[in-house]
């Protein structure tokens, strides 16, 4: 059993989190890492207001446990946060506001109802705003990771996230699949991880069976970072790129993406079916590095079991005996 300030603080058994991925996460996926122990988190941001009533009472049809609603703050409407807080999910999960928007006052409104907030940050000075704001636990995202992201690496944003914000209990997110991802979190300093990736390829995800093989046959190094989704969703993402797989469809437009801005609406639908068909080619699909890590798409159980061992092993056995 790992005992953090992030389990103590959540009253979670397992200090990991699944991230709140929007058009990735789904009721059955979050309610099966909760079950886990873990904390699951749905993405809700490409969600309706009436919709997200429905997804949040299937979550808890599912599971009596503790999990959170995420929403991408540059991207959602007031009618969604106003429907995400009454909902009271234990955690309000958030990430990527733009400047002007009063971090403050949304953490206050989460706190007036109860809910804890949970905010990432691609820097210090991010997790210096958050903290500021009222945040309970910041996570500290690394380039490494799956969808938008910053440009430092998880192993130099952690620990100067957690030197920033000491003592709020810091996640570590980007790169981490298994339980050597978490000992070297707990490691740097943090009291927990946040996982897309990982969790994307498990028998209870959504994700298209293509785009979870993708995951599984992928080395890390055909991903890359690129603005080239966003321009295709005419998207303005605030201080972001994002980490895709680097296939056909990214291939073609790298370098020419004032053609693609001009010609994104004939463009747009023939992207979207390639989605729904799940053609690894022409699709854009979203991970992170740490589908080098990932061999095998497993049940949700299975993947925050092992991890828990593997961390243990590390972290009781085979680290104290480097000193003695
Ligand atoms: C498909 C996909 C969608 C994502 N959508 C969101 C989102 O809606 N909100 C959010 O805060 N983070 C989102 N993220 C980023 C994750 O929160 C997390 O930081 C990242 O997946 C961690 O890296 P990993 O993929 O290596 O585990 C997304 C990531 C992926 C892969």
């Amino acid at each position: 059993m790992i005992r953090t300030s992030f389990t103590e603080l959540i009253g979670v058994e397992h200090p990991i989190v699944l991230a709140g991925m929007g058009g990735a996460t789904s009721p059955e996926l979050v309610a099966a890492v909760s079950n886990a122990g873990g904390l699951g988190i749905h993405g809700v941001t490409s969600i309706e207001s009436s919709e997200i009533v429905s997804q949040v009472a299937a979550i808890r049809s599912k599971t009596p446990r503790p999990f959170g609603l995420n929403l991408l703050l540059h991207g959602a409407d007031e009618d969604q946060v106003r429907v995400v807080l009454d909902a009271k999910p234990e955690i309000l999960s958030t990430a990527w506001p733009r400047d002007n928007q009063d971090l403050a006052q949304l953490f206050a409104r989460a706190h007036e109802r109860g809910l804890k907030v949970m905010h990432m940050v691609p820097g210090a000075a991010d997790a210096a705003k958050a903290a500021h704001a009222g945040a309970d636990v910041i996570v500290a995202q690394g380039t490494d990771g799956g969808g938008h992201i910053g440009l430092m690496g998880t192993i130099v944003v952690v620990p100067a996230v957690v030197k920033e914000v000491a003592p709020i209990p810091v996640l570590a997110a980007g790169g981490i699949a298994g339980g050597r991802g978490l000992a070297a979190a707990l490691a740097l300093g943090a009291a927990g991880v946040l996982l897309g990736t990982r969790f994307l390829a498990t028998t209870e995800s959504e994700l298209h069976e293509n785009f979870k093989r993708l995951i599984v046959e992928s080395d890390g190094g055909d991903t890359i970072v690129t603005d080239i989704a966003d321009i295709f969703l005419g998207v303005e993402w605030p201080g972001a790129l994002e980490r895709v797989a680097r296939n056909r469809a990214v291939e073609r437009w790298l370098g020419r993406t004032n053609e693609l801005r001009r010609r994104r609406e004939e463009l747009l639908p023939g992207m979207r079916e390639a989605r729904l068909k799940g053609d690894p080619d022409e699709a854009i699909v979203y991970f992170g590095q740490s589908a080098a890590l990932v061999d095998d798409v497993v049940p949700v159980a299975r993947v925050i079991e092992d991890m828990v061992a593997e961390a243990e092993e590390i972290v009781g056995e085979r680290l104290p005996n480097l000193v003695r």
